[in-house]
């Protein structure tokens, strides 16, 4: 079983601990500046990798130090690259993240990040894969229109396809439909789901949801995740945790399940169950996957939480 993995590769720059928002002509201290790897794809495909799936990625990166962390961190994780292209005079997308207590702003430079289009798929990238996972397709505007495409000849080539949008900036959600003909496993979150199926209730937009894709995971943050797969709906509840940094809680969640479902072929409620740990479990260290997280960690947080149940 392998699967390959396109979406945003870029790092994330992360400002913390300064007292006050930035104030044009002035300049503020802060407690520490850390260059991560970043991108939704980025840290699903560093996540399977950690977990012990079989996984490439695909996507461009410039050839300056901002590609080489994010390279660093694939080789780390056990992300095939081969099928990286790593571009002279282009620069590796970037995003810096003022971080406070309660909030985040960001600052994007989009031009990195959003630099696939169609032409530079060519369906023969499929051959040798089982399944295609696609993140965050509403920060890749330039390859929007073709996504239902590309879909579609990962499986003419008989791939299993599954997607996670992330958040639409925009809040359209455009071409979504024709592209959910071509998913078999759907990702996104409360919010994305409900905005997308334009229904009030996680349950309502879930059975909407259904009506196109055969298996659909709603995430739900704190409150834990909902999905069915055809046959039965199944909801798993949150693990208790303090979260350190929620960034890539949800790639990771989509890692987890789809390595428990698809790689290692387990059944629904048990990969919702892991993928629900995995996701718990990333928000206790800081940065999208800097910090290896193996099967065997999750197995032993979700038997520990178990315990802890017990004597509640
Ligand atoms: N505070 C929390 N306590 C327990 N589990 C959590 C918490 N936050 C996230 N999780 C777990 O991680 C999963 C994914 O988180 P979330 O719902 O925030 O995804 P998302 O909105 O897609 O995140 P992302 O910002 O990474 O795109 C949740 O469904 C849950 O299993
Ligand atoms: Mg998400």
């Amino acid at each position: 079983m392998k699967s390959l993995v396109i979406g945003d590769l870029n790092v994330d720059i992360i400002v913390s601990g300064a007292p006050q928002l930035p104030v044009l002509g002035h300049e503020i201290p802060c407690e520490d500046i850390q260059t991560v790897m970043g991108g939704a794809a980025s840290i699903f495909a560093c996540r399977l990798a950690q977990l012990g799936g079989n996984v490439d990625i695909f996507g461009k990166l410039g050839n300056d130090v901002n590609g080489s962390i994010v390279l660093k961190n694939f080789r780390s994780s056990g992300v095939g690259v081969d099928k990286v292209k790593v571009l002279v005079g282009f620069k590796t997308g970037i995003t810096i993240s003022l971080t406070y207590p309660k909030n985040r702003a960001l600052i994007t430079y989009v031009a990195g990040i959003d630099n696939l289009t169609k032409f530079d798929v060519d369906p023969e990238i499929f051959l040798g894969y089982n399944h295609l996972h696609v993140s965050s397709i509403y920060i890749l505007r330039k390859m929007l229109s073709s996504f239902s495409w590309l879909f579609s000849e990962a499986k003419k080539l008989g791939l299993t396809t599954s997607l996670d949008t992330n958040d639409d900036p925009l809040n359209k959600y455009e071409y979504i439909d024709e592209i959910l003909r071509h998913v078999d496993i759907f990702l996104p979150n409360d919010k994305e789901a409900k905005a997308i199926t334009g229904k009030n209730s996680v349950r309502a937009a879930l059975e909407k949801l259904n009506e196109k894709v055969p298996v659909v995971v709603i995430k739900q943050g704190r409150k834990g995740a909902i999905g069915n797969d055809g046959k039965r709906t199944f909801k798993v509840k949150p693990l208790h945790i303090k979260p350190v940094d929620t960034t890539g809680a949800g790639d990771s969640f989509d890692a987890g399940f789809i390595y428990y479902y698809l790689h290692k072929n387990q059944d629904f409620k048990a990969s919702l169950e892991f993928a629900n740990a995995l996701g718990a479990l990333s928000c206790l260290y800081v940065g999208g996957a800097e910090e290896r997280i193996t099967e065997f960690d999750v197995i032993k947080f979700m038997a520990q939480q178990k315990g802890m149940e017990k004597t509640r």
